[in-house]
């Protein structure tokens, strides 16, 4: 399987990964839906830390969370499939991941869909934003340039994802002859959506993940296993 999904990277003229959190957890970030490696969703509940309702309601709460995970993002460093990926200057990388591990890993053209957790932003429209740094995350804060609070620069459940990225994506799933998918469970809309979007296009679609997904049926090739063995294969 391994050499049949080489072949097809090999004859593909335009190359694009789609990924999840799969792609991190061998750096020991957390995914979100999978019980074996901790999933953040399994433990807690997504609409009270990841949503316009719950910053609302408590957001101390929401920051303080983040800030638990932004230590942890700085903790971790890129595994063998982000530099496996970010080797292939020729490949862009769309991303629902929210951590900074494929720029750490020197990858080219990265498009974050659901924002980045590197950044604070205003939660009002003044349209304020600043780099945080992960290692010292930062307390609930007033916005510098208007009264509304800042918070994590990422998409919450609910929220629109930003227009740029979302067309920049779209653009490129429909224009590449091969899609490689990693470690989604291609579960959260409309991002999963973008494999569907590859495919009709005519693109081959190769999925790298620890399960069969809700996109199984998409792939012209399914590699079960782990993204940091898998993905080093098929691009080195
Ligand atoms: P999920 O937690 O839903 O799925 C992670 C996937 O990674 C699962 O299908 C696992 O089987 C797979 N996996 C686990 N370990 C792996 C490994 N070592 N190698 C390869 N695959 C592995 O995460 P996402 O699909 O990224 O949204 O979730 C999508 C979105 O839901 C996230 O971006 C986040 C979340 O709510 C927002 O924050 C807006």
């Amino acid at each position: 399987m391994i050499d049949a999904a080489r072949r097809l990277i090999t004859s593909a003229a335009r190359i694009v990964s789609f990924s999840g959190a799969g792609l991190s957890v061998e750096s020991g970030v957390p995914t979100f839906r999978d019980a074996a490696t901790g999933g953040l969703w399994t433990k807690h509940d997504p609409m009270r830390l990841a949503s316009p309702q719950g910053f609302a309601e408590d957001p101390a709460l929401v920051v303080d969370w983040y800030a638990h995970r932004r230590r942890a993002i700085a903790r971790a460093t890129p595994n063998p499939a982000h530099l496996a990926l970010a080797g292939r200057r020729d490949m862009t990388h769309v991303t629902q991941n929210v951590d900074d591990l494929l720029h750490r890993a020197g990858a080219g053209r990265i498009i974050q869909l659901h924002g980045s957790i590197t950044a604070d932003r205003c939660n009002g429209r003044c349209g304020y934003s600043e780099q945080i740094d992960l290692w010292n995350p930062p307390p609930l804060r007033i916005c510098p340039k208007c009264p509304d609070r800042l918070r994590p620069d990422v998409v919450w459940f609910g929220e629109m994802l930003p227009v740029n990225a979302w067309h920049q994506a779209q653009k490129a799933c429909s224009a590449c002859d091969l899609l490689l998918v990693i470690g989604t469970s291609a579960v959260v809309y409309p991002a999963a959506g973008l494999i569907g979007l590859a495919r009709s296009a005519g693109a081959g679609i190769i999925i790298v993940n620890t399960e069969p997904t809700e996109a199984s049926d998409l792939a012209d090739i399914e590699l079960l296993g782990k993204a940091g063995e898998i993905v080093p294969k098929l691009l080195g």
